[in-house]
């Protein structure tokens, strides 16, 4: 059963075209992955799946609703982990994940041990009373992941889950990715770490300037082009990864 359907998206930016006519589909339980050099365009489409702006143009759909017509339910059953960390820096750990759990309605006596079982998933419980600014960035991201989890969502949005993690804090995040991956959880993420597209992702997306390149496995790119997905990706986009 398909979970997202885009047919036709556009999305402009003013006179810039940030997402030029892309079609693509992504199935329950799939982990699909969004790789392409900066300003490709990846942000800019995750944002339209979690109903946080509209599509300029063609047919975005979410759990088979529309998502200009039904923001609500199906941001209720989506978890969104953004690309910069929005931590409110007035509260504790804890009271983060409180506080986002209001918005799902969830009460306060529910929150406080779901809130507690999602420090320890992202093993940051031992900084349940820590002001967000002490923390380091690995654990803000770990965090992140935790409150994008309160709902209990279908499908999780991740932009960019380990970008500035060290080696540790990054294999700890695919451990838990995989473990909701083994839950049925449909995944969507962004990352220029071809690595972690490849130990997480079903099939990738590769964009440039705001087109879809090409879609398909990781192996089978690999088997197409020849060589890694890191020379898949700079054959396709005519761009290198590393300096
Ligand atoms: N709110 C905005 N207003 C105007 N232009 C924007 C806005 N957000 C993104 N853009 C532009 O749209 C294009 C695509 O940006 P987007 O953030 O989607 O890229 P990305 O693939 O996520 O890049 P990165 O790898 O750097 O995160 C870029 O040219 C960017 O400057
Ligand atoms: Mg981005």
């Amino acid at each position: 059963m398909e979970i997202v359907t885009a047919k036709g998206l556009v999305k402009d930016y003013g006179s810039l075209r940030a997402v030029d006519n892309i079609n693509f589909e992504i199935s329950r339980g799939e982990c699909f992955g969004f790789l392409g050099p900066n300003g490709a365009g990846k942000t800019t489409v995750m944002s339209i799946i979690y109903c946080f702006m509209p599509p300029t143009s063609g047919n975005v759909k979410v759990f088979s609703m529309d998502v200009t017509e039904n923001r609500s339910e199906i941001k209720s059953r989506i978890g969104v982990m953004p690309q910069e960390d929005n931590l409110d820096p007035d509260l504790t750990v804890l009271e983060n994940l409180i506080v986002y759990a209001r918005y799902f309605d969830i009460l306060k006596k529910e929150s406080l041990p779901l809130a507690k079982e999602l420090l320890d998933f992202v093993e940051i419980s031992e900084k349940a009373d820590v002001n967000i600014k002490d923390l380091s960035g690995g654990m803000k991201r770990r965090l992140v992941l935790a409150r994008s989890l309160i709902n209990n969502p279908e499908l999780l949005i991740l932009d960019e889950p380990t970008t500035g993690l060290d080696p540790h804090s990054r294999h700890s995040v695919w451990d838990k990715l995989n473990q909701l991956k083994a839950k049925d959880t449909t995944l969507i993420l962004t990352t220029h770490y071809m690595e972690e597209a490849e130990k997480l992702c079903d099939r990738v997306a590769i964009m440039d300037l705001g087109k879809i390149v090409t879609i398909d496995s990781p192996a089978g790119l690999m088997k197409k082009h020849g060589g890694n997905l890191e020379e898949v990706y700079l054959k396709l986009t005519g761009k290198q990864l590393k300096d």
